[in-house]
């Protein structure tokens, strides 16, 4: 089984729009993916409701999901672990205690753009257009990760 991380700030936004997209994409019972945030602002909350809104509209149910931290035990449960922006890439190298740890984490965008050091934005303060922007860009990158993983 491999297991991927989705990591975010907040893990309301970006993070489980990812986790919800690449779940479409990859045969569950051999890939498991997760999601976390950097900040534990909104443990325990639901996904955004604009997040929620564009997933549904591309047929993704994200409303099972439930913010979390991530901590450094998830260096150990996954195998790749993705941020969304150069912050969040930051404080997760922050928690890694050695190499094996650090190579496990790449920015997500990498995947569709790997000469680039693209950050998907946080769409929190924005409109609802943001949060399009965001799912496309995750679903491009999902695709790719999707077809390294099968
Ligand atoms: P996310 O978006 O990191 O994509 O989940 C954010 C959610 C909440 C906040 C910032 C970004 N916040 O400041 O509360």
């Amino acid at each position: 089984m491999k297991k991927v991380l989705m990591v975010c700030l907040g893990n309301i936004c970006r993070s489980p729009l990812a986790e919800g997209i690449l779940k479409s994409k990859v045969n569950n019972e051999a890939v498991f993916v997760d999601s976390a945030g950097t900040a534990a602002y909104h443990v325990g909350n639901l996904p955004d409701k604009r997040s929620i809104e564009v997933a549904t509209k591309y047929n993704i149910d994200i409303t099972k999901q439930q913010a979390r931290k991530i901590t450094v035990k998830d260096f150990d449960t996954f195998d790749f672990i993705y941020a969304m922006d150069e912050s969040n890439y930051k404080n997760i190298l922050s928690l890694s205690r050695n190499n094996k740890d650090k190579q496990k984490v790449k920015m997500i965008l990498k995947e569709s753009n790997p000469t680039k050091n693209l950050s998907v934005p946080d769409p929190y303060y924005g409109g609802k257009s943001g949060f399009e922007d965001v799912y496309k860009m995750l679903d491009e990158a999902c695709d790719i990760i999707a077809s390294k993983l099968s």
